[in-house]
């Protein structure tokens, strides 16, 4: 049956908000696979907008089930925190279904997160700080605690009682503050509460969803280059972004995927630190930040921008298997002159068509973009076109320019932050 991963192509914040939300309404289930609320993005709904981190886009139908699947880790504090503001912008999350497998960031995670960057210093990640790399690292030591150990106070207090033996020796290593399981014991109780009716078999669930013939929808958070096996690595997030992550995310065999849509700013950027080729340390960089509003809804951080990279588009297209781009943001570049397009990569006398993932190469700033250069469309106004035919004829070859670099159908084009302001060339769900 029909079902599509929604994945970011780049560093993250390529507008996944924005077409998750389009496209949602044709989905029966909108899961969510990976990451916590490291995430964040603008939906609207009616007048207001709401900035969701950790809530799936689909709980805003009200055909759509949303779904965290296991993959996912999730703070209480934050997903409770989501769900009341929901309730009072009168949207019902009574469909939510929570993975039972799903881990649980403690506030030690928090606390570790933010030492662990202290000790890097000018080598830190620049982490959202949300605890999100601590909590996979105990899952993956195996002394993790599920969202499923909420449920029943006898086997959390046992399982916090073996976190703690451990992490509490690492909190005072760095002079922070210790925990008590009852501390936390008291932490956990009213948000268990609120959690329990959600708590499912979700693998189940959504196999037994495709087994009816439903429609699924896997909405990716962060981006390909920051996965944690196919990113920039250390510069990255703990969890699988691509679009194989929605498999392991979430209990859903691979042949089930019939779509992967890729997601790609028109130009790029990035959040924290790690290498990143074709930054703009100038003044073009700054205007496309300001016209562009690039600053983070999680942490509200200054984005660094650059030109669009094909050599990390097309790295992309092949890591996730992509069927689809959907290109955002098209309307920003009406600010430039002249459009630059990175091409290939260029370090020690080689020429290198592919991402290369030797740290020998790619750190720190050690490759030379190659870059076309082509006529922009500056001052021209995107924002009211609807069809592909109504864009200026530069901005129409910028997208078949792109299109032919990834090999992949560009086939949703954004050309500003509503829903309307949207082009289709040959999207279909089905
Ligand atoms: P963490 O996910 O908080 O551990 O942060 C690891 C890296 O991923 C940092 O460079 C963050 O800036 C980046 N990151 C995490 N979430 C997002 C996101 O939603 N958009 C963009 N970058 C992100």
């Amino acid at each position: 049956m029909p079902s599509t991963v929604l994945v970011g192509a780049q560093w993250g914040d390529e507008g996944k908000g924005k077409i998750t939300d389009l496209i949602s309404s044709d989905y029966d289930y909108v899961v969510r696979y990976q990451g916590g609320n490291n995430a964040g993005h603008t939906v609207i709904h009616g007048d207001t907008k709401l900035a969701l981190h950790l809530m799936p886009s689909g709980v805003l139908y009200d055909s759509c089930v949303p779904v965290i699947g296991n993959g996912v880790v999730v703070d209480p504090s934050v997903l409770v925190q989501e769900m009341e503001m929901l309730h009072a912008g009168g949207i019902s999350t009574e469909r939510l279904a929570i993975s039972c497998d799903a881990h649980v960031i403690m506030p030690y995670h928090i606390d570790l997160d933010g030492a662990a960057e202290k000790r890097l210093g000018k080598n830190e990640i620049g982490t959202t700080k949300r605890g999100i790399g601590p909590c996979y690292q105990d899952k993956a030591e195996r002394i993790g605690i599920r969202i499923q150990d909420l449920l029943d106070e006898h086997i959390l207090e046992k399982k916090l009682e073996t976190a703690l033996a451990s992490k509490n020796h690492i909190l005072e290593h760095y002079g922070l503050d210790t925990y008590t399981v009852e501390q936390l014991l008291d932490w956990c109780r009213p948000y268990a509460e609120v959690i329990r009716p959600h708590v499912a078999e979700t693998a189940q669930l959504l196999n037994q969803a495709l087994r009816e013939g439903k429609n699924i929808l896997f909405e990716g958070a962060q981006g390909t280059l920051l996965d944690l096996d196919h990113g920039t690595y250390p510069f990255v997030t703990s969890s699988s972004c691509c679009a194989g992550g929605a498999c392991t995310g979430t209990g859903v065999g691979p042949k089930a995927i019939t779509k992967v849509i890729g997601i790609e700013k028109a130009y790029i950027t990035r959040v924290g630190s790690g290498p990143f080729p074709t930054e703009l340390d100038d003044e073009i960089g700054d205007l496309i930040g300001e016209v562009g509003g690039e600053y983070g809804v999680t942490t509200g951080r200054k984005r660094r921008c650059g030109w669009f990279d094909a050599v990390i588009a097309r790295y992309a297209a092949d890591c996730n298997s992509l069927t689809d781009v959907a290109l955002t943001k098209l309307d920003v570049l009406s600010c430039v002159d002249t459009i630059k397009v990175c091409v290939a990569y260029e370090a020690d006398g080689k020429t290198y068509d592919y991402f290369p993932m030797q740290h020998s190469v790619m750190y720190p700033k050690h490759v030379t973009p190659v870059y076309e250069e082509l006529p922009g469309w500056k001052g021209e106004d995107l924002t009211g076109c609807r069809t592909f035919e109504e864009l200026p004829e530069n901005a129409r070859n910028y997208v078949l320019y792109l299109e032919n670099l990834i090999g992949v159908p560009i086939s949703i084009i954004a050309v500003g932050p509503d829903r309307d302001q949207t082009i289709y060339r040959g999207w279909s769900s089905r």
